[in-house]
C-alpha cells in the first residue's frame, strides 16, 4: 500500500488570520533536532508502509520541553506538542452521548491522545483502538510513549492491529475483527489529513456516501461519528455527512502554536445517527 505521509502537524495547520506560511519548516525542524540537548531514537522499524521511527528530544525553544515524535520515511506523522484537537475529537463527541455503558472505537492510535481522552470518561466501558502499523501498537505495549501504560493498563482498552477502513466497511465483522458485528456508541477517526486529503489514495472511498453509510450502520441509534481534520470545515463534506447522518456539526478547535506565536486551528466533524 502506498502511503502518502501526514506532515508533522504544525507544518500544515491553518494559521488563523495569517495568510503567510508559518516560519517553522521541516528543514528548520531538522536543524532544531541537531541542536537538541537530548535526542534519542527510541525505535526504528521497516514496515510495508515505509520506515517508521519514534524519537524523543528536548526542544530548546520551549525551555527544553521533552517531545515525542513519530516519523514515517522523511515525514513527521505526529508530535506530542500538538494534541488539543486530537483530545477534543473525543471530548466533543462523547459530550453528545448519554448513558453509562459506552462502547467507543478510535481509528488511528498514533501517540494515543484521542484514545486516552476516551478513558477519562467513566461512562466509557469499552474502547477499541485500531491502527494499521504494528510498531505503533508495540510502542504503547512497551511503554515507550508517554500514554502507553495509560492505554495498556486499562482493562477497558483493546489495541487492534488492522486497517481501520477495511474493518469499518465490512458489514460481517465487529471492530475487534470478530464475527460478531456489534454496534457501538461512538467511532472517532484521526487517520487522514482531512476528508479530502488522504494518507493513501485508497482511503478516499471511506469519505463517500457508501463509506460513511457503512460507519452509520455500525453505530447504535443516537451514536456519533467524529472525524479530525487539518483543514477548515468543508461545506461539501458537511453536505455529504448530512446525506448519511441525522444531525451534523463542525467544530473549530483552536490552540496555541508556540513555534509561530499564533493560534492554529483544526476541525472536528460530528455526525449522529437518529435515536
Ligand atoms: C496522526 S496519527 C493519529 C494521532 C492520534 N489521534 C493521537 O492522538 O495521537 C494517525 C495514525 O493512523 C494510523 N493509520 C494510518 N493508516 C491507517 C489505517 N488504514 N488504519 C488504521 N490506522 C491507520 C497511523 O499508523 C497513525 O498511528
Amino acid at each position: 500500500m502506498q502511503l502518502g505521509l501526514k506532515p508533522v502537524k504544525p507544518h500544515s495547520k491553518t494559521i488563523k488570520n495569517h495568510s503567510v506560511k508559518p516560519p517553522f519548516h521541516r528543514h528548520a525542524f531538522h536543524r532544531i533536532n541537531a541542536l537538541s540537548i537530548d535526542f534519542k531514537e527510541l525505535d526504528y522499524q521497516k514496515t510495508p508502509l515505509g520506515d517508521i521511527s519514534l524519537r524523543r528530544r528536548s526542544e530548546p525553544r520551549l525551555d527544553d520541553r521533552v517531545l515525542y515524535e513519530v516519523k514515517l520515511g522523511d515525514e513527521f506523522l505526529m508530535s506530542s506538542l500538538f494534541t488539543e484537537a486530537e483530545r477534543q475529537l473525543t471530548h466533543l463527541a462523547l459530550a453528545e452521548l448519554n448513558g453509562d455503558d459506552l462502547q467507543v472505537v478510535v481509528g488511528g492510535l498514533g501517540l494515543g491522545y484521542t484514545a486516552a481522552a476516551a478513558l477519562e470518561h467513566s461512562a466509557v466501558t469499552s474502547l477499541i483502538v485500531i491502527d494499521v502499523m504494528a510498531p505503533v501498537i508495540d510502542w504503547h505495549r512497551r511503554g515507550l510513549v508517554p500514554l502507553g501504560k495509560t492505554l495498556t493498563d486499562d482493562p477497558r482498552c483493546q489495541l487492534i492491529e488492522a486497517d481501520f477502513f477495511a474493518v469499518s466497511t465490512n458489514p460481517d465483522i465487529g471492530f475487534d475483527g470478530s464475527a460478531k458485528n456489534s454496534r457501538v456508541h461512538a467511532v472517532l477517526v484521526d487517520i487522514d489529513h482531512s476528508p479530502s486529503r488522504w494518507l493513501n489514495p485508497g482511503n478516499g472511498t471511506f469519505y463517500t456516501a457508501v463509506g460513511l453509510s457503512s460507519i452509520a450502520r455500525k453505530l447504535l441509534p443516537g451514536g456519533v461519528f467524529g472525524l479530525w481534520s487539518d483543514d477548515p470545515d468543508d461545506d461539501r463534506f458537511m453536505e455529504l455527512l448530512s446525506s448519511v447522518f441525522h444531525t451534523v456539526s463542525a467544530h473549530e478547535v483552536a490552540f496555541e502554536n508556540p513555534y509561530t506565536d499564533a493560534e492554529s486551528t483544526n476541525t472536528v466533524y460530528l455526525a449522529r445517527t437518529p435515536n
